[in-house]
């Protein structure tokens, strides 16, 4: 990467819906103290995205940058779109000109359309920063996560490295930093209490911002 105001900027993608996304970039928002913006919101039935983060993270509410769209349906977004006879005009999901650390969350994983002829994916190799990945840590993640890197790199799409989310797993991270070839940024437990606090502890205990500019500065990446 090259300028230095844009190391910290970064897309929040998982391996599936549900998977953990607002959870990690809440992590990271708090830990960066970063911008955060979740483009596409499907779904307004209780708390959305941008709420759960501000309530996990406090952080200053104009650090939370207001959704391009928010969809009534908690569907993929293309239908979700056509359900409130919305047209997506994709200016509007162009990156926000943000000088410093920034989230942006994906509506679910990365197969997701948008629209009928155009994926989340397109969407992030237009916006052309790195992706962190978010992943199970259990049961159905090396399916999930290899064929989820390797749609990426097909696509010269720059990986940071993975978050294996949920509780540890004996093998999974050894098999997945093996196929992939990726740096395990973290493995994030299960935590029965999720609030600020245990995210800032979390945050030390785990050595996140040293791994970041680790891997940031390594030859490879
Ligand atoms: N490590 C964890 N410990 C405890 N709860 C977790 C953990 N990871 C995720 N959860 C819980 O699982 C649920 C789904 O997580 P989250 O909302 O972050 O997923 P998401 O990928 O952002 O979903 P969406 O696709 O709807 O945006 C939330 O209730 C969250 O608090
Ligand atoms: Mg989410």
């Amino acid at each position: 990467m090259s300028a230095i105001k844009n190391q910290f900027q970064f897309v929040i993608c998982g391996t599936d819906t549900d998977i953990g996304k607002t959870l990690i970039s809440s992590f990271f928002v708090r830990g960066l103290n970063s911008f955060y913006w979740k483009p596409i919101q499907s779904g307004i039935e209780s708390e959305i995205d941008s709420q759960a983060l501000a309530r996990l993270t406090k952080v200053n509410k104009a650090k939370i940058i207001k959704e391009a769209y928010i969809f009534r349906e908690p569907v993929s977004p293309h239908w979700a779109a056509e359900i409130d006879q919305k047209v997506i005009n994709f200016q509007l999901l162009n990156l926000p000109n943000i000088v410093g650390p920034l989230i942006v969350e994906t509506a679910g994983g990365l197969m997701v359309p948008i629209t009928r002829n155009y994926l989340q994916i397109d969407q992030i190799k237009k916006w052309d920063i790195p992706v962190i990945l978010v992943c199970r840590s259990g049961l159905g993640t090396l399916n999930h996560t290899l064929l989820s890197v390797e749609a990426l790199k097909k696509r010269n799409i720059k990986i940071l490295g993975l978050v294996i989310n949920g509780n540890k797993h004996f093998d999974n991270p050894k098999t997945l930093s093996e196929f992939t070839n990726l740096p395990i940024i973290a493995e994030f437990p299960y935590i029965d209490k999720i609030d600020s606090n245990n995210l800032d502890i979390l945050w030390k205990e785990l050595n996140i911002k040293n791994k970041l500019i680790t891997i940031l500065n390594s030859k490879k990446y």
